[in-house]
């Protein structure tokens, strides 16, 4: 939906407010059913963060798939092979995998509050027999050894508003591409820091992750997904670009496409 000026700039300044202001409603609500129901947990910042993380995402998943499912449904549809999905959440795009062409799925997933709905989503998929969930981060690279995912066995990575939240991304990207088989693939779509030519854009994004990444399960609103992945290693083919109808000064733009190692 492309909406008229300077209407769309005041509706994409209220989306990360209204989630914001969210994440702080869902923080004191976490905060009081720990209280009440596991007390020794109450002030464990970690626990807090994975709880209000999965109320939040229950929540802004939805919702945000309806505006990113058109974008992201091509993308997934071409995943073939032994397929890598980082943080697939619960899991709501797997129905746009081609279960015919899917060797192998992992689903690396640490939100465990999550693992629930993402099973039932593998099984609506069709996708049971091919898929292993693994409960780590991306990060937890001798689990994913020990799993088989190991330098040049990877046909497809797919990273779906992911890369905001793993630690070390521009390393993390490295390691990623370490994975794919040569000829292997990577989809994409990540939102990402607005263009270097809106500097005021980048100023309030600044604003944002002041809080950012405590109110919204260790995401961060300014990365530059886009270029690490880009810079990761050499690539035969990079069809990436912005989403479709942005500008490039939204605070949750994205980055999408499709590079060929
Ligand atoms: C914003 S959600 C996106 C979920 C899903 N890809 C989607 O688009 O519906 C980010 C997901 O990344 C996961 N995540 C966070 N840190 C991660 C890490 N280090 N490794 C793998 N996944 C991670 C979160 O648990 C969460 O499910």
């Amino acid at each position: 939906m492309c909406l008229i000026y300077p209407l769309n700039r005041i509706i994409d300044l209220f989306i990360p407010s209204f989630m914001v202001m969210t994440g702080i409603v869902f923080g004191v609500f976490t905060f009081l059913e720990v209280l009440a129901t596991e007390r020794s947990l109450a002030f464990n910042f970690e626990h807090w963060h994975a709880q209000q993380f999965t109320r939040l995402w229950k929540t802004f998943g939805p919702l945000g798939s309806n505006i990113l499912r058109p974008t992201i449904s091509p993308l997934a549809a071409v995943a073939n092979g032994v397929v890598l999905d980082i943080g697939p959440g619960d899991g709501q795009y797997l129905a746009h995998y081609q279960s015919e062409n899917i060797i192998k799925l992992y689903l690396v997933e640490p939100c465990v509050g999550l693992h629930k709905r993402l099973r039932e989503n593998v099984k609506k998929a069709g996708l049971e027999d091919v898929t292993t969930i693994i409960d780590c981060g991306i990060q937890h690279v001798n689990i994913l050894y020990d799993h088989g995912i190991t330098p040049a066995s990877v046909d497809t990575i797919a990273t779906f508003s992911v890369l905001c939240s793993v630690p070390d991304p521009e390393e993390t990207c490295r390691f990623l591409y370490s994975l794919l088989k040569p000829g292997g693939q990577w989809v994409i779509v990540e939102h990402v820091i607005a263009d270097l030519k809106f500097p005021l854009a980048r100023w309030i994004q600044g604003m944002f992750e002041v809080v950012w990444p405590t109110l919204m399960g260790g995401c961060n609103i300014n990365r530059d997904s886009g270029s690490y992945v880009r810079e990761a290693g050499p690539w035969t083919k990079v069809e990436l670009g912005r989403g479709q109808n942005e500008f490039g000064w939204e605070m949750l733009g994205h980055v999408v496409g499709r590079l060929v190692k």
